[in-house]
């Protein structure tokens, strides 16, 4: 006998119910678990490209509309708020001192900046080299690592499409006087025509967007533990109740019976497989009484008729 057929009834079902319902929590969990995070990750993609539209928006409006209001006053002196890179940073700050988005973050951050703020660092001085490296790549994402948890980011390269640009970022001459004056004249120029010069990076905070996938998987699996422990204890209950006592009593039963009880009963409790068996024991007893009667009449016969002869 193998060492399965060695365990109780009871015990054989949880064992079986236990290796289903393991596998089954497995299973759905790696399931549940990728399309959270997928879910996630969308939602995440989402909002970091609409901030990154909304921004791009910003920059085209001071385009069409500020710097042509602005562009005379600013030759005496240089208001920043003609300068399309300006104004998305100043919208993005804005939108930053809302408590709710204070994580996020707005950079077009280039190797060799005009304002040193936009200075490109580790990371982003290697996401600039891979646009170099790829002309054709045009969009890079994924997470870093941030002192307040975990963000997600979008990446684009920040290509000088337009000779309108090298008015101011091409060579330092050639550039508004007012604008040299505030800035310098050593950084932010000597741009070329389609040459990539940095990257405008959106990040949005992925730590609560994940915790809250976690905190759903956790919930789902907890639930689908839960009604198959309650299943594992129902089976075991029932199993006890319905076979495993009714078979106990009649093993005690049978054994009365074969020790010469003639008045042990096998009582039936239920109208199942359980009781058609405890019917049938009950004729087995009943013929087994008659044939007992019967060879104990035969054996008092055959006593008598020796005694007469
Ligand atoms: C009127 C002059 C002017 C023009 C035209 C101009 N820029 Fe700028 N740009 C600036 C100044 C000034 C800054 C720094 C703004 C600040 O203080 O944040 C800047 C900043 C930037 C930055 C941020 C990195 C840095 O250097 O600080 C990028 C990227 C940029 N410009 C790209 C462009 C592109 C692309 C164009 C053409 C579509 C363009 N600029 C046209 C003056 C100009």
């Amino acid at each position: 006998m193998g060492t399965l057929s060695k365990l109780k009834l009871g015990q054989k079902f949880t064992l079986m119910l236990m290796v289903v319902f393991m596998g089954g929590i497995l299973m759905s969990g790696v399931a549940l678990s990728r399309l959270l995070n997928y879910t996630a990750q969308t939602e995440l993609t989402n909002k970091a490209l609409m901030l990154m539209e909304t921004m791009n928006s910003v920059r085209q409006y001071t385009v069409d509309e500020v710097r042509p209001e602005l562009e005379e006053e600013s030759e005496a002196v240089f208001l920043p708020e003609i300068v399309p890179s300006y104004s998305a940073h100043r919208v993005f700050a804005t939108l930053q001192s809302n408590e709710n988005y204070e994580d996020f973050f707005y950079k077009e951050a280039v190797l060799d900046p005009t304002n040193p703020k936009d200075k490109a660092d580790d990371f982003e001085t290697s996401l600039i080299s891979s646009f170099q490296r790829d002309a054709s790549r045009d969009e890079l994402h994924g997470f870093r690592p941030a002192p307040g948890g975990k963000l997600f980011y979008i990446a684009r390269p920040i290509q000088i499409k337009q000779e309108a640009c090298l008015t101011c970022h091409g060579s330092p001459d050639q550039a508004p006087k007012s604008m040299v004056s505030l800035y310098g004249s050593e950084h932010g120029f000597n741009w070329q025509l389609n040459e990539i010069v940095g990257t405008q990076v959106i990040s949005v905070p992925a730590q609560t967007v994940f915790n809250t996938a976690k905190q759903s998987l956790l919930i789902t699996l907890g639930v689908f533990t839960g009604v198959f422990a309650i299943a594992i204890f129902l089976v075991n209950f029932w199993l006890k109740r319905y076979v495993v006592r009714p078979i106990n009593r009649m093993a005690a039963t049978a054994e009365a019976v074969s020790t010469g009880d003639t008045k042990a009963e096998f009582i039936k409790w239920s109208d199942d497989e359980v009781g058609n068996l405890t019917d049938s024991f009950n004729r087995m007893r009943l013929s087994l009484q008659m044939a007992m009667q019967r060879l104990e009449r035969h054996r008092r016969k055959r006593k008598g008729s020796q005694g007469a002869g």
